[in-house]
Formats: structure tokens, C-alpha cells, sequence
């Protein structure tokens, strides 16, 4: 701080409706993105108390970018991943600074584009078998569905090695409890989290169960079934720079559990908007399905044909923004940090929304209408800063591009087979309890493509 020009932490204004004790306790448990995305306008960081507990949230392009990327150093990870560990383990998720530079170059060349490439090929062959499966007419609880069928596509393609139907059980039944508990790991002051309550204990119970399924995913590779390649055998490979060891068994299990949780929840969201979106505009779904068409002609989507699948790309970007997956995301300032003259104070918890972002009507006009046209190639598209599904920095996702290929080619193979519509009755919400914002109550039937065209096709 400049001791000429002295500038306090109560420059930063406190968010409006705080109640003596209980603080902003109300409006975020009611509907925190609500809440969240209301702080947007209000300064570039503004305060809220959970009871006592103060916590800061960065609200504009410039304050994120700060935060994630020319003040990074400044920060690490925050209440999220420090109060996730139990899960996590140390691993990409969860270190900040060197430790985490050196775990990222470990890591990275499993992520090279010409793995993502190779992986492709493989993610569409998982794919097809369960969406061959669906039944015509019926109504599929889509959202369950998505992350059937990511676990199913992601862990063979990733993790390569056989493993027992024992051990897809428990991948299927941990993963969804994790993502349930782990809001709560952010907004419950720690002394709740530490108490036996039966939340507490069901979430500690699934992280020793994918723990568990991943101890075994990493000794399969041991006893001689390592496929060339995946991730797992990068990671048996790999060195420590300077340090020259390799990863030990637990560390290999910690960093797979952490990348199968980032990638599962995120891409089975993703796919659940985007089917819900097609459904409810149907002049949007019928563009979307004719450039699959007209790309593919009814072949198996490759990497190769993204750059031609432009409006496919641009209504995954739309569903992207309007529905952000990571909604709520942490750092904790290690020293205290100049923000343009508003200092955040050494120790802050800082959450910040990304979701909010990209609704902020000062960046999106009509932020809550979904338009794939704004990505259009006439339409100016906003700056750098303002559009991060993927975040910002040295901690940006790692599986950015794999998720892209994920989604295309989830999207493209659905798109080939079935029209999804809304199966009637269907009242769709939006889940905020989660650690991505799911829609809830997303039922959807199926109709054979086939047929689809028969009826679609004029008189
Ligand atoms: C729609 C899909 C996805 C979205 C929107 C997404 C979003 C994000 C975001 C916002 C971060 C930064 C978190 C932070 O800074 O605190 C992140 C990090 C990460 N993501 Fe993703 N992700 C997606 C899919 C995936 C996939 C498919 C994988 C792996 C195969 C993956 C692995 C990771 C990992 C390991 C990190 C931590 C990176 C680091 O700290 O160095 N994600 N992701």
C-alpha cells in the first residue's frame, strides 16, 4: 500500500440486505446466483458475510483478470479445494504456485492437441453403443443420462485400463454425491463440516469410494494393463522437473480423481442445457441439425470436422455462456492485493461467479435470452476477459480442448440419431445445490431421425 495515499478495505461496499448475525445468509440460500449475479454493477468487489464469516466476490472482467491472471501468485485456490481435499487429495485441483506449475507439466502432455486428436476417435466409439440404446418414445431422465454416458465414454478413453463392473459401480454412484456435497464445502463455516453430521459423513464415505475405484484403475496398469498413451500411463511416466521421482500410486489416484470430477460434472451439464435449449427452440435445433447433416451425412463425427461445424459451435458457446457450469468458484488472497486502489486485505476468501459474469447485462445485452447468433462472424464478440467457461490463467482448465471434442462429438452423434423433445409434463428447473448449475426435472423422448425428417419434410 502506498503510505502517501493510504486506501482501506472498507472501500470494498458491503452487498445490500445484510442482517445483523446472520448476514447474507438468506439471499444465498435461496438462490445464490441470483444473489451473485445481483453484486454484478456493484463495484469490482463487493462483500458478503456468511454470519460472521466475511467473504469478497470479484464481479468485473478486470478484478477476475487480476485475480487469475497478473496477481495469480497473490492467491491460492481458496475454500473450495482446501475444504475438498478429502477428495482431492494434492493434486492439480487443489495446489497453487510451483506445486502446482510442476503438477501442470507433469500432467499437460496427456493434453497435448494430438492426444485430444487420438482420444476423439475413441470418446465417439463409447459414445454410440448407449445412445444407439435409447428407446423411441420414451423418456429419458436426461440429465442422469448425460453423466451415464460421460463416465461411460470418459474413463475408458482416459483412463484406458480394464476395469471390474465393480468398479464402474462405484465411480457411477461417488461422483454425483461429490458434486452434491461440495457447495456445501464452500458455503458452510468450517466448524459444520467438521461436525458427524450424515451430509458430512455421506461425502467423506463416496470420496474413499472413487478413491478406492482408482486405487484399483491404477494397480490394473500395474499388472500389465497400461494402454499406450492415457493418462494414467503419463502419469506412471512421468518425472518430477528437477526432483527426477516419479509420481508414487496415491499421488496417480489423486490426480485421476481429481480430473474425472472436473470433467464429468461439467460436460454432463453442458450436453443437459444444450438438448434443453434445442428443445425449446426449434428454429434454432432445425439449423443445428441440418449443418450436422450436411457435414457429416450420417458418419461418425471426427476432429477433423469442427472447424466446418460453425453453428454447432456456436450454440455450444451460447450454452456456455447462459449456462456457465462452474458457477461458484474460490481463491484466498495470501498477501494483501491492490485492485486499482481498492485493497482486498491479506487472508481474504474470495468467490467469484462465472456464471454471473456472463450474464452481466453491461457485457451481454439480453443477458438471460439464449442466442447462438451473438457468436455469430457479423457480431462484435465481447473481449477476452468477459467470456471464460473455461477460466483464465495458469489454473484455466486443462481439459479445455478434450471437453470441446467431448461435446462436439456428444452433440454431433446425438444429433444423427434422435430428435429430443420435451417429454409433456416436463418442468425444468435449475438445481443450487450443486457444484454445477444442472437443470432439474429435464425429461426428454426420443424420436428416431429417420422418421424426424419423414415428417419434417413438406407436403
Ligand atoms: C464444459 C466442460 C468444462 C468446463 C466448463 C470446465 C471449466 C473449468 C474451469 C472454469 C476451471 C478453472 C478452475 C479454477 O480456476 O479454479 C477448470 C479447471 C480444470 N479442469 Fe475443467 N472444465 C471442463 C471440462 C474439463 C475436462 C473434460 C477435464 C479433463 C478431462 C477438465 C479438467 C480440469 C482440471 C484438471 C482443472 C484444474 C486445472 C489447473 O488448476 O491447472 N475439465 N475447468
Amino acid at each position: 500500500m502506498n503510505a502517501m495515499n493510504p486506501v482501506r478495505p472498507s472501500v470494498i461496499p458491503t452487498a445490500p440486505g445484510r442482517v445483523p448475525g446472520l448476514g447474507h445468509v438468506i439471499p444465498v440460500f435461496r438462490d445464490p446466483l441470483e444473489f451473485l449475479t445481483s453484486l454484478q454493477g456493484l463495484g469490482p468487489i463487493v462483500k458478503i458475510y456468511l454470519g460472521p464469516m466475511p467473504l469478497y466476490v470479484t464481479t468485473s472482467p478486470e478484478a477476475i483478470h487480476r485475480m487469475l491472471v497478473t496477481d495469480a501468485a497473490k492467491f491460492s485456490k481458496g475454500r473450495l479445494f482446501d475444504n475438498a481435499k478429502v477428495v482431492f487429495g494434492d493434486s492439480l485441483l487443489t495446489a497453487s504456485t510451483t506445486r502446482h506449475r510442476d503438477q501442470r507439466r507433469l500432467i499437460q502432455p496427456a493434453f497435448h492437441r494430438e492426444q485430444v486428436v487420438r482420444l476423439a476417435g475413441r470418446l465417439h466409439q463409447h459414445m454410440v453403443s448407449r445412445i444407439e440404446g435409447w428407446q423411441e418414445g420414451s423418456s429419458l431422465d436426461f440429465v442422469s443420462e448425460m453423466h451415464s454416458l460421460g463416465i461411460e465414454a470418459v474413463v475408458p478413453t482416459l483412463f484406458a485400463a480394464e476395469h471390474s463392473a465393480e468398479v464402474t459401480a462405484k465411480i457411477h454412484h461417488a461422483v454425483p454425491v461429490i458434486a452434491q456435497g461440495l457447495v456445501r464445502r464452500v458455503l458452510f463455516p468450517d466448524f459444520v463440516l467438521a461436525l458427524p453430521l450424515r451430509a458430512n459423513r455421506t461425502f467423506v464415505a463416496a470420496a474413499d469410494e472413487l478413491r478406492d475405484a482408482f486405487g484399483d484403475i491404477v494397480g490394473a496398469h500395474h499388472a500389465g494393463h497400461d494402454a499406450d498413451g492415457d493418462l494414467i500411463s503419463t502419469l506412471n511416466s512421468a518425472v518430477g522437473p528437477g526432483s527426477g521421482v516419479r509420481l508414487s500410486d496415491s499421488q496417480v489416484r489423486d490426480q485421476a480423481v481429481s480430473i474425472l470430477l472436473a470433467a464429468s460434472e461439467t460436460v454432463a451439464t453442458t450436453m443437459s442445457w444444450l438438448f434443453h435449449e434445442l428443445a425449446r427452440h426449434p428454429e434454432i435445433r432445425e439449423r443445428f441439425y441440418a449443418e450436422v447433416d450436411e457435414v457429416l451425412g450420417g458418419s461418425p463425427c471426427g476432429y477433423a470436422d469442427f472447424p466446418k461445424l460453425v453453428y454447432v459451435e456456436q450454440v455450444l458457446r451460447e450454452t456456455l455462456r447462459l449456462h456457465t457450469p462452474n458457477w461458484i468458484l474460490t481463491r484466498s488472497a495470501t498477501v494483501a492485493v491492490d485492485f486499482d486502489g481498492v485493497l482486498l486485505p491479506e487472508g481474504a476468501e474470495v468467490l467469484y461467479s462465472l456464471s454471473a459474469l456472463h450474464r452481466d447485462p453491461a457485457l451481454y445485452p439480453d443477458p438471460q435470452v439464449f442466442d447462438p447468433d451473438r457468436w455469430g462472424p457479423d457480431r462484435e464478440i465481447p473481449s477476452r476477459t468477459a467470456y471464460i467457461p473455461f477460466g483464465s490463467g495458469a489454473h484455466k482448465c486443462i481439459g479445455d480442448s478434450f471437453a470441446w471434442a467431448e461435446m462436439m462429438i456428444g452433440a454431433c452423434t446425438i444429433a444423427s440419431r434422435w430428435r429430443l423433445d420435451h417429454t409433456p409434463g416436463t418442468r425444468v428447473g435449475q438445481s443450487r445445490k450443486l457444484a454445477t448449475l444442472q437443470p432439474t426435472g429435464l425429461h426428454l423422448r426420443p424420436t428416431a431421425i429417420t422418421r424426424h425428417r419423414r415428417e419434417s419434410r413438406p407436403a
